[in-house]
């Protein structure tokens, strides 16, 4: 195993009911702006318990949101922190909300063009307004971790930040505010959270066992309630596995001392950011393609990964290697989510806008050895189409 250091600084309320725990964690004297997307909460009763919570404190709100958060839109949620003089964020959504709040309480307090906030990967962030966090989808890991993803819808630039700043001090995690999800967003979750355990897992042998066990555990999970949670939208412990499973995913504990891989992550942000597609749709177009075309470097993780996740013992190790890159596909598929660009309307002439993407980004030594350029992206795709 690596050396590492770990910390996460995120208090975490899981459980129905626990919304009405924001009331405790409010500052004294607070000005709280609710943040929030595109109105599902309103119809959905998250809103209206936020707002019992919240009863006798000064609150504001801010609507509107996108699924891909825009800086553009974000810019004038600053505003009405500096108007209003806000000193607490509550963001109540998925990850595109939490991660738009995230920006927007680092760029309150930002003193230069809160963009550089992103080209700079958030290395220059030192305060920011502090943030609490309602999640309604499990997917991201935001709701636990410093990271963010926001676009530029000008110049279509899909790119992340990180700081310890942005921490949410606390996070409700009611598995009930996700029954309302569409089978769509049910599963995005279900393969984002998937994607994020085998990027920290599926890599190379370093002998780190928690981290291992507790990655092949979490996949356990999502493979055995994915598909139930589309059956029964309803089931409360299948949710809250689920809503658990998706925290724990990306919250920093699983790539500690271990390689991380991560290729697919950023091949799919430029998919996102050119094209629309939502950020799994990305992922399980490009993972099945990413782990063929590194099969050789992957072998023992993926042997270990067919094993211990899939039952997969028998027969020749590199059939059973190609074999469990399909079954990764087929439960993607599985769970309602396609797998080739084809499906998406895509072909072969998107491959070279997303490559000059990565590149001008500076993100051309891609995976956990760092070996993966431009031109081998250009073949990872290929195998996507
Ligand atoms: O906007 P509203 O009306 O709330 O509708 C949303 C949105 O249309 C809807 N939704 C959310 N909760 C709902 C609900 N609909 C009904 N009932 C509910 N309870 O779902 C739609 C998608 O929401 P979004 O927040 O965009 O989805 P998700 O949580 O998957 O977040 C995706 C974003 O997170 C970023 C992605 O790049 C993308 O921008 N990521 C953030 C990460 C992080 N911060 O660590 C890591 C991830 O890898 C990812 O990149
Ligand atoms: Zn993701």
């Amino acid at each position: 195993m690596n050396n590492f250091s770990y910390r996460n600084s995120t208090q975490i309320h899981f459980g129905q009911g626990q919304i009405a725990k924001i009331r405790d964690e409010m500052p004294a004297n607070a000005r709280v702006l609710i943040t929030y997307g595109g109105g599902s909460i309103k119809k959905n009763g998250v809103m209206e318990q936020v707002h019992a919570a919240l009863e006798g404190v000064t609150y504001f709100e801010f609507g509107g949101i996108e699924p891909n958060p825009h800086f553009e839109t974000l810019m004038k949620a600053v505003d009405v922190i500096k108007q209003e003089n806000i000193n607490f964020i509550l963001a109540v959504g998925g990850g595109s909300v939490i991660d738009g709040s995230k920006f927007i309480a680092a760029a309150a307090l930002y003193p230069n063009d809160p963009w550089e906030i992103i080209q700079t990967y958030g290395s220059k962030v030192t305060q920011a307004v502090p943030l609490g966090c309602v999640l309604t989808l499990a997917a991201t890991g935001s709701e636990m971790n410093n990271g963010a993803v926001i676009t530029k819808a000008a110049t279509q630039d899909k790119l992340f930040f990180f700081s310890e700043h942005v921490y949410p001090k606390f996070s409700v995690l009611d598995p009930t505010t996700t029954y309302s999800l569409p089978p769509r967003q049910i599963a995005n979750g279900v393969v984002d959270s998937f994607v994020h355990i085998v990027e920290q897992y599926v890599t190379y042998p370093v002998n780190a066992k928690v981290q291992d066990r507790l990655a092949e555990g979490l996949l356990l999970n999502i493979v055995e309630d994915g598909p139930k949670a589309l059956e029964n939208p309803t089931d409360y412990d299948i949710r809250a596995n689920l809503m658990w499973t998706a925290t724990m995913a990306l919250n920093g504990l699983l790539s500690t001392g271990v390689p991380a891989d991560w290729a697919t992550h950023l091949i799919g942000q430029e998919i996102t950011g050119l094209y629309g597609l939502d950020h799994a749709q990305t992922l399980a177009i490009v993972i099945p393609a990413v782990w063929t075309y590194k099969q050789s470097a992957k072998k023992e993780k993926l042997l270990q990964y067919a094993e211990r996740v899939w039952g997969m013992t028998d027969g020749d190790e590199d059939a059973r290697v190609v074999a469990v890159i399909e079954k990764t596909r087929q439960f993607f598929e599985q769970m309602g989510v396609k797998t080739r660009l084809s499906d998406y309307g895509l072909d072969r002439s998107v491959i070279p806008s997303v490559v000059a993407k990565l590149k001008e980004h500076g993100h051309v030594q891609l995976g956990e050895k760092a070996d993966i350029t431009p031109d081998d992206v250009t073949a990872i795709l290929e195998l996507a189409l």
